[in-house]
């Protein structure tokens, strides 16, 4: 493919979307201005436009028949040099439906992917294998709204597109407690390897939002996400039992945790023995009022470890790196490093707890115990915070290995800034002065980081350059 002529983005955006209005009254494209370029994993060599599979963009008519038939069609070329299909302005409603091998979602800017509300255009789908249930309703769930699953080298990505939820119907029905199955989520791809999700604004989620499960070498960048802080659980993005995972520049704004890592439910959890490792969060901005900016858990039973974080703002959250777990949980979070928070308004800086509770089933073992240990905080400053910190370790299975130093909180009047119970740690250079269990180291420490880099770290984008516009 030959590079394409040097236009700044926004001139190359307009000149597409004059095309794109043209193109549909079937006028050809200008020569020379056929061409936009846009950073991913893989280029592809095919491509093709929704409106080519009888997509129709009126915000009324379904697409599900639309999407599915254009992705069934173009896993033809997945092994030719993949396919990238160009989801072009409108509003395309549609259903569920699935991705394939090699292959490219690709929305334009004034393109907005409406979830329908109907039912019956969401097939229903197992539960976890991690999980044993459905965390809305026991039985099935229904399926997302992008699904991907068994597959390589997929990319979402598009010039900040939007995929609307349209959660509202389902939110209704969670708070009425009439969810028969649980409420699909906005994306998410299992059993897969080499995603790349990015440039999107993502909105209104049924549940989360961004949910890669079983799966490794995962991008996820650029994304703006937006829900009511209110709605239930639209946490923003949680790989879920995945391997090197990179998440970067995002801003979330949600009515559950921005960021939770997970990794399976007790007893299914596990069994099944899956973790969740060598992932990296940065440039991240949160807002949630009631929730975490970055939570570990509470489904950990296959482990969670080597997490690091930096780089990460936060402005009225309920804490800003939240562990959560409980007896019969079993598995380890390990290895976690968090390095440079600037947080505004928040109960808790630091919240570790032991008693989440929230089990499957009764069937959970009371002897399987988390174990909680190389927990690495440093370089926060905090204002107008309610408490500095909550950590609370279980009994008999102490949370160990935690390091904080070079922490500056601004609190208010309450007294027990610091309460902790079964844990044991370190401090250098914190203030307001921690609890007894974490006493002050006398010479200054900086608690560790790691110098290396995950391997997903060292994944460069490729430019790619979408042409051959006369398909619009
Ligand atoms: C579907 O794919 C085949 C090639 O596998 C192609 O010949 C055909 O035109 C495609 N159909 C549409 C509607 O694009
Ligand atoms: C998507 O794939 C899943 C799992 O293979 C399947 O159960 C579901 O029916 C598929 N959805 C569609 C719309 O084909
Ligand atoms: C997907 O991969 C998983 C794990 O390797 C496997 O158990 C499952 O059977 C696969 N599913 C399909 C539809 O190939
Ligand atoms: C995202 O889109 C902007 C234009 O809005 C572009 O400059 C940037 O390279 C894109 N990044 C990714 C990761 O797609
Ligand atoms: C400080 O936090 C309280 C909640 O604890 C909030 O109501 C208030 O608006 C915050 N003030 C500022 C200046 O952000
Ligand atoms: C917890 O894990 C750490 C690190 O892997 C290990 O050294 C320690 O013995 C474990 N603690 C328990 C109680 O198993
Ligand atoms: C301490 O943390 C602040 C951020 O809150 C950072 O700007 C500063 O460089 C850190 N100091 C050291 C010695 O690392
Ligand atoms: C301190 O933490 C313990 C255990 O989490 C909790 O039961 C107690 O209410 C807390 N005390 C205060 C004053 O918040």
């Amino acid at each position: 493919m030959k590079p394409c002529p040097k236009l700044s983005d926004s001139i190359v955006v307009e000149v597409i979307f004059t095309v794109l209005l043209l193109g549909l009254q079937g006028v050809r494209v200008a020569k020379g201005l056929d061409c936009l370029e846009y950073p991913a994993i893989s280029c592809r060599k095919h491509s093709a436009v929704l409106t080519d599979f009888g997509g129709v963009g009126d915000g009324k008519t379904s697409n599900t028949k639309a999407f599915q038939y254009a992705i069934s069609n173009l896993s033809h070329y997945s092994s030719d040099g993949g396919a990238l299909l160009v989801v072009p302005p409108g509003k395309w409603l549609t259903g569920s439906f699935n991705l394939t091998n090699h292959f490219t979602l690709f929305l334009h800017n004034e393109a907005t992917i409406l979830a329908s509300q109907d039912e019956s255009e969401w097939p229903t789908v197992k539960v976890l294998p991690s999980y044993g249930r459905g965390r809305d309703a026991p039985d099935g769930r229904f399926s997302s709204l992008i699904f991907g699953t068994n597959l390589t080298d997929v990319v979402i990505t598009g010039y900040h597109g939007t995929i609307d939820g349209q959660g509202s119907y389902w939110w209704d029905k969670f708070h009425k407690d009439e969810l028969k199955l649980t409420r699909p989520y906005m994306i998410e791809v299992m059993f897969s390897n080499q995603i790349q999700i990015s440039n999107l604004t993502l909105i209104n989620s049924p549940s989360w939002f961004v949910h890669p499960i079983y799966s490794s070498d995962i991008i996820i960048q650029g994304l703006t996400i937006l829900a009511p802080v209110d709605s239930p659980n639209t946490d923003g993005i949680n790989p879920d039992s995945c391997t090197n995972t990179r998440i970067e520049d995002c801003y979330i704004v949600s009515g559950d945790d921005c960021i939770a890592i997970k990794s399976g439910w007790d007893e299914y959890g596990i069994k099944f023995g899956m973790p969740s490792q060598h992932i990296i969060i940065r440039r991240l901005e949160c807002v949630s009022p009631d929730s975490a900016m970055i939570a570990l858990g509470s489904e950990m039973s296959g482990g969670i470890q080597d997490v690091r974080a930096e780089d990460l703002t936060a402005i009225n959250t309920q804490s800003a790196v939240r562990i959560k777990t409980a007896v019969g949980r079993g598995a380890y979070v390990r290895d976690i490093f968090v390095k440079g928070m600037n947080l505004n308004t928040m109960k808790y800086v630091f919240w570790m707890t032991g008693s989440y509770g929230s089990h499957p089933d009764p069937g959970f073992d009371p002897k399987a115990l988390p174990n909680i240990t190389g927990i690495n905080y440093r370089d926060v400053f905090a204002d107008n915070v309610t408490y500095s910190a909550r950590l609370e370790g279980i009994a008999n299975d102490p949370f160990t290995g935690i390091c904080i130093s070079n922490v500056t909180i601004h609190s208010g009047e309450k007294k027990l800034q610091w309460n902790c119970t079964d844990i044991e740690g370190v401090t250098s250079n914190v203030y307001p002065k921690p609890c007894e269990l974490l006493p002050e180291k006398e010479e200054l420490i900086e608690c560790p980081y790691p110098d290396d880099k995950v391997p997903i770290e060292s994944v460069q984008l490729k430019t790619c350059s979408l042409k051959s516009l006369s398909f619009f």
